[in-house]
């Protein structure tokens, strides 16, 4: 299995990131929903601070997932689809990036708003990012919740491009982006290398 992406495929570390923090994803929607709805109390404090701090780990997996994204380029488009699917699907890529980094971040700032110190899984401080204020906390609050709610219709429909492209037009689009003795896909290509770009 590639450690790179290649032309064709996904390599392993693309796919590790990217089912990784589907499933945080999953779990901190969940548990911010839930959360809420909890009796006060140190439990309560408790659950909050989990969800801040698999919130951070996010938040460090998207940025590291953009930097090796940047270094180890992408596969080609699958051969066949047409330009303007491709290039929706790229504006739809983006803006997930966009989400996974804006959502953290906005939780980041309700918190810093509100006054509360924020620690990581009880490691280490981070420092606030806004001054205490209840309009901007109020304000990153609804920021925070519109944004869930966004990535969830927007990674919706990608999840149903994906099944789309898989059952009906039966291409390598979903088989690309899992671990290689799932897909047969031919022979592994050779690193995408030094590309750069970000088509
Ligand atoms: C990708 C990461 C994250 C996701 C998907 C997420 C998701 C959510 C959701 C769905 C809610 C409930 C919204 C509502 O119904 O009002 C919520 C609430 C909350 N989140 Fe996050 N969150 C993330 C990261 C963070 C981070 C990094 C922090 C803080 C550093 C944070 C702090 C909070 C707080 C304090 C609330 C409760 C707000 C309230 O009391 O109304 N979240 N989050
Ligand atoms: C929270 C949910 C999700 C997020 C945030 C997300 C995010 C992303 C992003 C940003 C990319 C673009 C990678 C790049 O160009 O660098 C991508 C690709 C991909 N995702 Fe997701 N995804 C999610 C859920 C899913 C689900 C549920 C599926 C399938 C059932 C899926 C299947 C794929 C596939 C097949 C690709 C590769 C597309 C291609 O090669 O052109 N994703 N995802």
């Amino acid at each position: 299995m590639q450690l790179k992406n290649t032309r064709e495929r996904w390599g392993i570390v693309s796919q590790a990131l990217h089912w990784l923090i589907v499933l945080l994803i999953l779990g901190q929607g969940t548990v911010g929903l839930w959360m809420e709805d909890l009796r006060n109390g140190p439990d309560k404090l408790q659950v909050y601070a989990l969800h801040k701090s698999f919130g951070l780990t996010i938040l460090a997996l998207a940025v590291l997932r953009l930097l090796w994204r940047w270094y180890a380029g992408r596969p080609e488009p699958v051969p066949g689809i047409p330009r303007w699917q491709v290039s929706i699907a790229r504006l739809s890529h983006w803006l997930l990036y966009a989400l996974l980094l804006a959502i953290p971040l906005s939780g980041w700032l309700l918190n810093s708003a509100a006054g509360f110190p924020l620690q990581w899984f009880g490691l280490f401080d981070l420092p606030a990012i806004a001054a205490q204020d209840n309009a901007l906390h109020e304000l990153a609050e609804e920021i925070h919740e519109f944004l869930f709610w966004t990535l969830v219709s927007v990674a919706a429909l990608h999840a149903a491009a994906a099944f789309h492209h898989h059952l009906f037009r039966r291409d390598a689009t979903l088989v690309r982006m899992l671990p290689g003795s799932w897909s047969h896909g031919g022979p592994p290509q050779p690193p995408a290398g030094s590309r750069r770009d970000d088509r």
